[in-house]
Formats: structure tokens, C-alpha cells, sequence
């Protein structure tokens, strides 16, 4: 059977969670595709989707120049769920009236449900949902009944059960709306009558195939520095293209103990993948030599990286295409409707400035995904657990967590403490529970005291945050007991330190790394 049979399709008029109305569409195991408002009545009929979601969106009907929908779209007998702009799209299409609100409404309301509807099918009667709106309905379009409110909007959700259109003035596919998913779930289930038979696996079938079309018989270069994204990209490609793609490590010698080994493991056996390994320590060490300065370190990281990736790319030869793990939350969207709807989109470069420079063309496989769903596909791959639940390490690595000059000497030191730190909270069966956790060597020395001798060494400073994007950040409660293992560890058996404290601030003020 073909899975895709059965799809649901997302009009786009601009609204920073369209995306998130596609992921919660894949959370309830149905296929969907975004594509602009304008998209021509030709191609939705041979689409032929099964439901049809008209997203939120930055304008107000009531501008002479706002997106609108082909009003055909309405007529096709197959069911529409407007959302926010989307039912104010439906309301005015229909001959309804919008108004602007009194007040705008941003945040959470309380939603309380009225009628009895299909969409309100097992959802509480009193709800949470997320609203973020300027204009509201102030006269139903004939035929619609309202079937719930807010305090500030009477008409929170409308519909036409018999023609099967459907309107939302909250968002549903937003984490704040407590009953968001199953609203989508009774849309798709039981309005659109779609069946949930679509899985991570048919997404694997999908990238590979979309990643075949856009590359042809070209040869891609993926700058793989082993976390999540860039090794789920390169399983992602070589499934996709096999010996045309060539992965480039490089080691910049501020990499954790046994990184590079573990990478080439993994890559080159385990996965065999066409695997460079660079080793440009001594490049980077150099240039890094006697830089204090957290940005300065960060500048020449980023740009020494990209020098030796472009020689490397010289020395392999034709190349077209760069693979990047951008994910959804990187990728900044502005949406111009000036001269039509089309999205502009910008992107944040994980690898920052090499596609530019080197005129490769970006192959972005996971832009549409969240971070969960690239976990999920890299599982679906037999990507190892490691990979999948590493915590996060910055591009600039170690550099950043030795305070101060960096030196072989004081990364070793930093090595050495790191790994303990993680094979004690791995042994605690902590790793996976905490968002990261590591060791920061600080630049200062203090006098401590062992055997009968004095001495004069360093300090390990102890980072352990929990978080859920990085933006925020509180410190762990780690148990005593480990705190202490931790502590008698680093100082017996790391050679240079004499102290150990532990780091408890949280973001804000402080930010997760000391630099
Ligand atoms: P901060 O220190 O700003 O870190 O609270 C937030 C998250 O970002 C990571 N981080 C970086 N990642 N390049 C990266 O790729 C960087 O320059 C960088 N600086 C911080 C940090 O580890 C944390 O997860």
C-alpha cells in the first residue's frame, strides 16, 4: 500500500508554526506537505489530499494586499481546517465579516467548548490554548455555527459540519494548547477519516528519495563532526548516494578524549562511509596560541575550520553539493507576500560561510525536522544510541572550557577530568537525564595539600545544567555521594589539579559555558 495515498496538505500564509503544524501532523503517523497559499488549484487536485490545514499567518484579511486563498479550494469536498489567519481566511472567503479585536489577544486563553463537534470529540470542556491574533470574527459566514470561546474571542472555533470546514482562532499545534494534538487528531482521524499508518520509517523512504532527485549523479561533501545531526545527515546520504559521498572530520585538537577514534569507528566500519580524517591540531593550537579572548577563539575555530575543509575539498576535486544538518529551529523564516506569498528563507549555517565561498550547493535534508524526529530517524537508521543521545558539544570545543591560553598541557588536563566527569554521571545512569555535563579548567591557581606536601595547582570547575533548547538553563542537583566520587577522582588521578567546585549558576544570568 502506498502510505502517501493518504496525505493531509498544508497551505502556508506565512506563520511561524506551520512547521509545527507538520510535526504534529507526523506525530499522529499521517504524511503531510507544506506548500505556499498560491499554490494553483491544478496542483491541490492532483495532489489530492485527504485534508487540507490553511496555517496562521503575519497579515489581516482586511489588508488590500493579504494572501488569499482560490475560493474553489473550499469547494473540493475534501475538509479544511483553517488555523488563526486560516479561519479568518474561510470567514471572509464565505461572506463572513472580520473584524479587527479590541484588544489583541497574544498567549494563553481559556477555551471553553459550547457545542458538541466532531473536532471537540474527548477534549475537557475548559482548556488551555495558545492565541495569538489581532482580528477576529464578528459575523459568521452563513451556514457555520460557533462552537467554543474565549474570554476575549466569542467565536474561538467555527465549522460547517456538513461541507467539512472547520476554523481555529487558537493554534493547536502549539505545545501551550493542552488539547492541540487531539483537536489535529479528531481533524485527521475522524473529519478527514485518515488513518494513522505512517511512520519514521516512510520518512527514511522519503529523504533518501528527495536527497536521489536533487542530486542526481552529483558528489557530496559532508563536514561530519559527530553529533546528532551531522551523522544522521551522513547515514541520511549515504543510504541516498553511497561511494558519491565523502564525509571530512577534522580534528582541530580541541576534541574530547577518544572523539576522533570513536568517529572513524563508527563511520568508516560500522556504517562504511568514505571518511577523511584530518588531523590539523597543530594548525589549530597554533593559531590559537597565546588568544584569551572568547570570540577571538571562536573567530579563528570557525575560520580555520573552513580553510582546511577547502583545501581538503581541492585535493578530493569535483564536488557540487555541501550537506548540512540544519535543523527546523536554525532556520530563520521571513515571508515576504510583496509580489505574492513566496517564502523568503534564510539559514543559519551550522558551517558557518563554506557553502558561499566554495559555490557548492547546499544538500539540507533535516530542515524541516525537529530535533526529536532526527533522533527518531537516526534510530530508524541504527545510528548507535551514543550518537543519538550525545548531549551537545559546541563547535569550538575544548578551547572554550580551558579559560584563558590554551595549551596542550591544560587541554590534557581538561581531557582527563572530562572523561571522568562523564564515565561517573554515565555510571550514575545520569547521562542521558541531563541536558550536558563537563569539566571547564579555570585559570587560576590555589595552594592544596597532599601527602605531607603542599601544593600549588589548578582548579576544575564542574558543569551540570538541565535545559530543554539551550536558551534557558538551571544546574543539576547532582546526589553528594557523586559529587564527591567525581571530586576524589579528578584529584587523584588527574595530575595539576587540587581542586574541584561545582558550578551553580543558572542561565540567566550565567550562560551553560564559562566562555
Ligand atoms: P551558552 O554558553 O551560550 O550555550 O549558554 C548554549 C548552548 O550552545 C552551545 N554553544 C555553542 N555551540 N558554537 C556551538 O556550536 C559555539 O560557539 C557555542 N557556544 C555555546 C553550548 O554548549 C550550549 O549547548
Amino acid at each position: 500500500m502506498d502510505l502517501h495515498e493518504q496525505k493531509i496538505l498544508i497551505l502556508d500564509f506565512g506563520s511561524q508554526y506551520t512547521q509545527n503544524i507538520a510535526r504534529k501532523v507526523r506525530e499522529c503517523q499521517v504524511y503531510c506537505e507544506i506548500h505556499p497559499c498560491t499554490w494553483s488549484l491544478e496542483n491541490i487536485r492532483q495532489f489530492a489530499p485527504k485534508g487540507i490545514i490553511l496555517s496562521g499567518g503575519p497579515a489581516s484579511v482586511l489588508e488590500r494586499e493579504a494572501p488569499l486563498l482560490d475560493r474553489r479550494v473550499l469547494e473540493l469536498g475534501v475538509p479544511v481546517l483553517g488555523i488563526c489567519y486560516g479561519m479568518q481566511i474561510l470567514t471572509h472567503l464565505l461572506m463572513g465579516r472580520v473584524d479587527p479585536a479590541p484588544e489583541r489577544e497574544f498567549g494563553r486563553a481559556e477555551l471553553m467548548v459550547k457545542e458538541f463537534s466532531h473536532l471537540f470529540d474527548g477534549v475537557r470542556n475548559k482548556s488551555t490554548v495558545w492565541m495569538s491574533h489581532g482580528d477576529r470574527i464578528s459575523r459568521l459566514p452563513e451556514g457555520f455555527r460557533s462552537t467554543a470561546f474565549t474570554d476575549n474571542s466569542p467565536i474561538a472555533a467555527i465549522e460547517h459540519p456538513i461541507h467539512k470546514l472547520y476554523g481555529l482562532q487558537f493554534h493547536p499545534e502549539v505545545v501551550h494548547t493542552q488539547e492541540g494534538l487531539r483537536i489535529l487528531q479528531n481533524f485527521i482521524y475522524k473529519i478527514c477519516n485518515v488513518r494513522p499508518e505512517w511512520k519514521m520509517e516512510s520518512l527514511v523512504d522519503f529523504t533518501i528519495e528527495q536527497i536521489r532527485k536533487q542530486v542526481g549523479n552529483g558528489k557530496v561533501l559532508c563536514a561530519l563532526s559527530g553529533g546528532v545531526d551531522s551523522s544522521v545527515v551522513a547515514v541520511l546520504l549515504h543510504k541516498a548516494i553511497g561511494e558519491r559521498l565523502t564525509c571530512i572530520f577534522i580534528d582541530n585538537g580541541v576534541l574530547r578524549t577518544g572523539e576522533r577514534q570513536k568517529v572513524a569507528e563508527t563511520f568508516r566500519e560500522h556504517f562504511h562511509i568514505n571518511l577523511i580524517v584530518v588531523d590539523a591540531i597543530d594548525r589549530f593550537l597554533d593559531k590559537l596560541k597565546d588568544v584569551v579572548d572568547p570570540e577571538q577563539k571562536r573567530k579563528i575555530i570557525g575560520n580555520t575550520f573552513i580553510e582546511v575543509f577547502e583545501e581538503e575539498a581541492r585535493r578530493l576535486g569535483e564536488h557540487e553539493f555541501l550537506a548540512q544538518g540544519t535543523l527546523y529551529p536554525d532556520v530563520i523564516e521571513s515571508v515576504s507576500f510583496k509580489g505574492g506569498p513566496s517564502a523568503v528563507i534564510k539559514s543559519h549555517h551550522n558551517v558557518g560561510g563554506l557553502p558561499e565561498k566554495m559555490h557548492l550547493k547546499l544538500v539540507e535534508p533535516l530542515r524541516e525536522l525537529f530535533k526529536d524526529e532526527v533522533r527518531a530517524l537516526g534510530r530508524e537508521m541504527d545510528v548507535p544510541d551514543e550518537v543519538i543521545s550525545r548531549q551537545p558539544f559546541p563547535g569550538p570545543g575544548l578551547a572554550i572550557r580551558v579559560i584563558g591560553a590554551v595549551t596542550k598541557e591544560r587541554l590534557d588536563i581538561l581531557r582527563l577530568a572530562d572523561k571522568i566527569i562523564l564515565d561517573e554521571i554515565k555510571a550514575a545512569g545520569l547521562y542521558k537525564k541531563i541536558w550536558q555535563s563537563f569539566a571547564v579548567l579555570l585559570p587560576v591557581k590555589t595552594v592544596g595539600v597532599m601527602g605531607d606536601a603542599r601544593t600549588y595547582e589548578n582548579v576544575i570547575a564542574l558543569r551540570a545544567v538541565n535545559s530543554t533548547d539551550g536558551m534557558t538553563a538551571d544546574w543539576v542537583h547532582l546526589p553528594y555521594e557523586l559529587l564527591g566520587r567525581i571530586s576524589n577522582r579528578i584529584i587523584n588521578e588527574v595530575q595539576g589539579v587540587n581542586r574541584v567546585c561545582y558550578d551553580i549558576s543558572s542561565k540567566p544570568p550565567g550562560t551553560i559555558e564559562w566562555e
